[in-house]
């Protein structure tokens, strides 16, 4: 692992660098993006610093100086050799005081590379009891306000499966926690909307621009009836569902096989850009 904290790359990247009333810290007030590292080069880096803007902004937190995170990235991956991994930017309130105001310090920005696995080439999926909440004030920005995911992933993973899907207040489907859904009904591939309260993950986004899919927000029952699923996210790129509850499915099945392949076909476009 390489971290970079400031403008600085650590000695130890796990020695202490961030100050024990960091708002990131005692709040969840910040923002972050994870992104894929293959050959040592990030995979849209530049739609994922568009992101992160849109979360800071979401949460209020002054403008991200994106040629600071660019270095940050540089720097990290300035050892070489990384030939799968994961880059972690995360940008919070910084110091302030012990309440939920903010202080007058400036940001921290933390960027952080080390290796990741490859993802497993099916998942099972949980559907847990809490709702995802569309109206909230923190829908659809990437925070690290993420314990709700911490609890409904041990939940699925009590229960035998890799992934915890959530619906929304209105009871549609909504998302994962670190993933986006797919699935086929009627042999038509969809998603639901960004209305739906879910992140606008960047495999999503470009698997609807690549491969397609009508994006509509329907009961989550409706996934009783679909004949493949499949979860996208930057760790998973397109990946088969192939237990939804205690449903198996084809996975891959056929469009998601077809997904993947135009997705292996099509990702080297986007490879250090
Ligand atoms: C809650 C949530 N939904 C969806 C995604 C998928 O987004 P992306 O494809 O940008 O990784 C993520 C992961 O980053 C996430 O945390």
């Amino acid at each position: 692992m390489r971290a970079w904290v400031n403008g600085r790359l650590l000695d130890d990247p796990g020695a202490p660098a961030i100050q024990v009333s960091d708002h990131g810290l005692t709040v969840g007030d910040g923002v972050f993006e994870a992104v894929k590292v293959v050959d040592n080069r990030p995979f849209a880096l530049t739609l994922h610093l568009e992101r992160l803007a849109r979360s800071a902004a979401g949460l209020g937190l002054p403008g991200v100086d994106e040629g600071l995170v660019r270095k940050g990235v540089e720097a990290v991956l300035g050892g070489g050799g990384l030939r799968l991994g994961r880059l972690r930017i995360t940008y919070t309130g910084g110091p302030a005081p012990l309440g939920s105001g903010r202080g007058d310090e400036p940001p921290t920005l933390v960027v952080v590379a080390a290796p990741m696995d490859p993802a497993a080439p099916t998942a099972r999926v949980a559907v847990v009891p809490w709702p995802r909440n569309e109206r909230g004030a923190l829908a659809g920005l990437k925070t690290t306000s993420y314990a709700e995911n911490v609890i409904a992933l041990a939940e699925a993973r009590r229960r035998g499966a890799t992934e915890a899907v959530f619906a929304n207040l209105a009871g549609h489907l909504c998302e994962g926690t670190g993933t986006n859904v797919f699935y086929v009904v009627d042999g038509e591939l969809r998603t639901p909307t960004l209305a739906s309260g879910c992140l606008a993950g960047v495999t999503r986004r470009l698997v609807l621009e690549w491969v397609g899919g009508r994006e509509v927000d329907e009961p989550i029952e409706v996934l009783q009836q679909a004949t493949e699923i499949f979860l996208a996210s930057t760790t998973r790129d397109v990946q088969g569902v192939a237990r939804w509850d205690n449903r198996d499915l084809e996975a891959p099945g056929p469009v998601t096989a077809d997904a993947l392949s135009t997705w292996r076909s099509r990702e080297h476009e986007l490879m250090g850009v």
